[in-house]
């Protein structure tokens, strides 16, 4: 059964390998900076693991953690990182609490420096086919196909999920690189209808089990980009039994997760490659 898994936990680590080279041979510290605002227990998970890979590869970590900060001080202290030449990326940890303006907050940050790529600019760029830094998860899934040689210009696609973090940029990168993709959502009426048709089924909802046996097609290739938390134990949007019809699919955990964190460090990289070229340019947000 192993065959069938895109094992997203080695290919991170064969990536950080790659990454560690090459910023070891740099004569400068790249800092990543992630401000993260209030008390979501999961966030603190996600840091530490972004802090954890960050060190590894040898990159300065700060967490600048706010258990409140007004939106005022918060552009602030952006702009104040934007025009530091000593941080090369920064990330606003999401969820954000609900009083503060997200994508006011996302905005300010320097379209050079982020790492996440959920600025504007960034967005118009990778619709636009144009030089950007590519949000991390549908990054690492599409480093994931591509390592596992999944030729998806010539399959049918079909996304679960059209979030402006996972599902919508997915979409762009998929059809820039000439997949022919279906984008699929909550208000879509008989889901199973598309899902069913997939040669590659991505799903990001955020629902356990969503995907099961009979809604996928005999010998597809799945993607699930959940992360779901029952009893303690995590599961992902497609059922798990999905595996025996399935001809390659992800495991929850260790297939899409690790490929977002790694995704992020290679962002890092590339702000920095980006920076250089860009001295002077970015300490502007959008
Ligand atoms: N592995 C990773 O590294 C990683 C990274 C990011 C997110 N995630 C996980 O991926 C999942 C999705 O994250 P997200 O940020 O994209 O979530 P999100 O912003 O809540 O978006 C969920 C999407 O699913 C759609 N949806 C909801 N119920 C549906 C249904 N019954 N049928 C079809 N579509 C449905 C929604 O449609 P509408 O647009 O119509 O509301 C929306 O587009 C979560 O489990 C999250 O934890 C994992």
């Amino acid at each position: 059964m192993n065959e069938k898994i895109m094992n997203g936990r080695e290919l991170s680590s064969l990536i950080l390998n790659d990454l560690k080279e090459k910023v070891n041979k740099l004569d400068r510290n790249l800092t990543l900076v992630v401000i993260s605002v209030g008390d979501n227990p999961a966030s603190k998970v996600y840091v530490k693991q972004k802090e954890k890979k960050a060190l590894e590869i040898g990159y300065s970590f700060t967490n600048l953690h706010y258990d409140e900060i007004s939106e005022e001080e918060l552009i602030s202290e952006i702009k104040s990182l934007n025009a530091d030449p000593n941080v090369v990326g920064m990330i606003v940890q999401l969820p954000l609490p609900s009083y503060l303006d997200k994508n006011k907050i996302l905005n300010t940050i320097s379209p050079l420096k982020d790492v996440d790529g959920l600025t504007n600019t960034n967005f118009l760029r990778l619709i636009k086919k144009e030089e950007c830094l590519e949000p991390c998860t549908p990054k690492g899934v599409i480093t994931l196909l591509d390592y596992y040689k999944v030729p998806y210009t010539k399959l049918k696609v079909v996304i679960v999920g059209r979030s402006e973090l996972v599902g919508l940029p997915l979409f762009h990168m998929l059809l820039n690189r000439n997949a022919t993709v279906t984008l699929c959502h909550s208000k879509t009426m008989n889901l199973k209808s598309y899902t069913k048709e997939a040669d590659l089924l991505i799903v990001a909802v955020g629902k356990p089990n969503l995907i099961t046996k009979d809604m996928i097609k005999e010998g597809a290739i799945l993607v699930d980009v959940g992360i779901n938390r029952i009893d303690n134990k995590l599961c992902g949007d497609i059922e798990a039994s999905c595996l025996l019809k399935a001809s390659l699919m992800t495991p929850v955990p260790g297939g899409v997760g690790p490929m977002t964190v790694v995704s992020l460090m290679e962002n890092v990289y590339r702000a920095y490659e980006l920076g250089k070229d860009n001295y002077g340019k970015n300490t502007e947000s959008n």
